[in-house]
């Protein structure tokens, strides 16, 4: 009987229930008539008489154990309010929801790997910028458009102070605190004051480009973009160069390659031309190099700058330029096995 006594009071120590319902099924177990503490009260008649009264006053403890350990736990569960089901521990686990990378991020971090292949090392620079770097330093004229409130984001009111337009910027910047050989990129997000649309925003991004050394020519700009191309969208790709302007590039050229969609055959995307533009480049204007203290009779160098929108609908064919900026999971998960 005490042994029985001593078994029952160490199963009502570790009782634990998780609602309303299980504690009432352990009331029932212990508590009713056929319950396991009434059980021993039957039984109490065996006893022999000597010992009627330690087992008598063991049994009494033992039920107002059960007793007040049942009340503890109804109070328990009222107080927390928590009466909803018992976890299910071998229920399957909810699918963790990953997030993806943006489709900018993911395109910008191949462009970078690209050029990191062929020696080019990333630096940044700042999205506030004044006008020397984002224009004077880089040949722009004083009269020319691009420096007018039009296009620019000036900051309150004082036109040296604005949102870079260019990456080019960084080019400035790293040339004048830098002496060659510079071999380095510089992704980054600049601004236009564009009124927004499918194909045009108010800011996007780009990754600049800058090779500055002894005999850089017009060759090495040819072969370094060549490269790209064909990493990026495919061994069969071929560039052509057409002959363009930029006040801080002479010779310039803008790049195209050949449309990755039909293959060069003509389709809506390439305006039945078989190319599609991608980048602006060109040899870097000795001026430019002067501006940034850099001799132009010892050095030379090229530069080119892409929009990463741009090579990011070509590679995942996205054609309104706002799914970027909206944050629409939807259009995210779109990448998840991107990378
Ligand atoms: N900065 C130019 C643009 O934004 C692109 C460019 C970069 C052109 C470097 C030539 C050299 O359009």
């Amino acid at each position: 009987m005490k042994v029985r006594i001593k078994q029952l009071t160490d199963e009502i120590n570790a009782l634990y229930a998780n609602t309303m319902d299980e504690v009432e099924i352990l009331r029932i177990k212990y508590l009713s008539k056929k319950g396991e503490v009434s059980a021993l009260f039957n039984d109490f008649r065996n006893v022999p008489n000597d010992e009627k009264r330690e087992i008598g006053q063991l049994l009494n403890d033992l039920k107002n154990l059960a007793q007040d350990k049942i009340n503890g736990m109804k109070e328990t569960l009222s107080a927390t309010g928590k009466m909803e089901k018992r976890n299910d521990l071998t229920r399957t686990a909810e699918p963790v929801k990953l997030g993806t990378r943006h489709p900018l991020m993911l395109v910008k971090q191949e462009i970078a790997e690209i050029f990191s292949r062929i020696g080019f090392t990333i630096s940044e620079g700042p999205e506030i910028e004044d006008d020397w770097h984002v224009f004077g330093a880089l040949n722009f004229p004083p009269e020319h458009p691009a420096r007018d409130m039009q296009d620019t984001f000036f900051i309150e009111k004082n036109p040296d102070v604005l949102l870079r337009t260019h990456t080019s910027s960084v080019q400035t910047r790293i040339m004048s605190s830098q002496q060659p050989p510079i071999r380095m990129i510089f992704p980054g997000r600049v601004y236009r004051n564009e009124a927004i649309s499918y194909r045009a925003h108010c800011f996007f991004h780009q990754v600049e480009g800058l090779y500055i050394d002894k005999n850089v020519s017009f060759a090495d700009l040819k072969q370094a973009l060549l490269y790209f191309a064909k990493e990026m969208f495919g061994a069969d790709t071929q560039i052509r160069l057409r002959p363009s302007y930029f006040p801080f590039t002479e010779p310039s050229a803008e790049m195209d390659i050949s449309c990755n969609l039909c293959g060069g055959e003509g389709c809506a995307f390439c305006k039945y031309t078989g190319w599609v533009e991608i980048l602006g480049c060109g040899m870097v204007d000795p001026n430019v190099l002067k501006n940034c203290s850099i001799d132009p009779e010892i050095y030379s160098g090229y530069a080119f700058g892409m929009g990463v929108e741009r090579i990011t609908n070509l590679k995942y064919q996205v054609k309104d330029l706002r799914l970027f900026s909206e944050n629409d999971v939807r259009f995210l998960e779109e990448f998840k096995g991107a990378y």
